[in-house]
């Protein structure tokens, strides 16, 4: 498992600059994830917002934009850099791990925690939720978005749906190949470490792929159009 981990971080880290320099028009992230995840936030204007593996501070330089406050953490210390430099007057960014409690946050401290693309890096999920339950303020709001389990299913090639299992794929497209590690797991256990720890599940979208997508990338553009790849949820912390 700390091998794993170790391996992920090292990726993000070989990642980052590139990540960063890419971000704001990658049509998978601008044009596919942003725009879908974002719509299941409701009036972010005055609110406290997590950013759970806030990467480059995209997301935070978008929802800051918009009037919330933010604070975020990343496994990599190349990501918090780059999320504060990108977010230099706003905003509290730090080195955490997703699988760890988060001792630093207060409990009912947020009205959202959002958690982009990252959740397929945790192994066990129940950790990191019953932490997003405890610094959410009651009725609070989760948005997740994660690869879809479907779209993984095929992908990897697996032969056995049920399993967690740990799964590598080579990433081109961020400067010299990197191998990432991650953990593919079917849909009951995208749902259930969620619903058994505290919220309902309010809205799924399996989402399309915006306009702007198709001049940049027109074989995914049509790929997208037929079969999801990411999956995007809100959740509501039930009391
Ligand atoms: C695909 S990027 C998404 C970044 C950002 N949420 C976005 O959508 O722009 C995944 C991020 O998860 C981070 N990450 C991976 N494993 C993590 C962990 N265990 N704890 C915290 N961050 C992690 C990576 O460093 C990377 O920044």
């Amino acid at each position: 498992m700390e091998l794993i981990r170790e391996k992920i971080l090292s990726a993000y880290e070989q990642m980052a600059e590139r990540y960063n320099a890419l971000i704001d028009h990658k049509p998978h992230n601008a044009y596919y994830d942003r725009p879908n995840t974002l719509e299941l936030i409701p009036q972010i204007e005055g609110k406290s917002i997590l950013d759970a593996a806030c990467g480059p501070g995209k997301y935070a330089e978008i929802l800051l934009s918009k009037g919330a406050s933010i604070t975020g953490f990343d496994i990599s210390p190349t990501m918090v850099q780059l999320a504060k430099e990108r977010n230099p007057d706003a905003g509290d960014f730090f080195v955490h791990d997703l699988s760890m409690p988060c001792h630093m946050l207060e409990d009912e401290s947020f009205d959202v925690v959002l958690c982009a693309l990252a959740l397929h890096y945790v192994q066990d999920w129940t950790l990191t939720i019953r932490e997003f339950y405890r610094v959410l303020k009651p009725k609070g709001i989760l948005v997740i978005s994660i690869e879809h389990p479907f779209f993984e299913y095929n992908y990897f090639n697996s032969k056995r749906y049920f399993d967690i299992e740990h799964v590598k794929g080579i990433w081109k497209g961020f400067g010299k190949p990197v191998e990432v590690n991650s953990f593919r797991r079917p849909l009951g256990e995208c749902l259930a470490p969620i619903t058994d720890n505290g919220f309902y599940v309010d809205k799924l979208i399996e989402p399309k792929p915006t306009p702007e997508f198709e001049a940049l990338d027109p074989r995914h553009f049509k790929e997208l159009n037929d079969f999801p790849a990411f999956m995007c949820l809100r959740a509501v912390r039930k009391d």
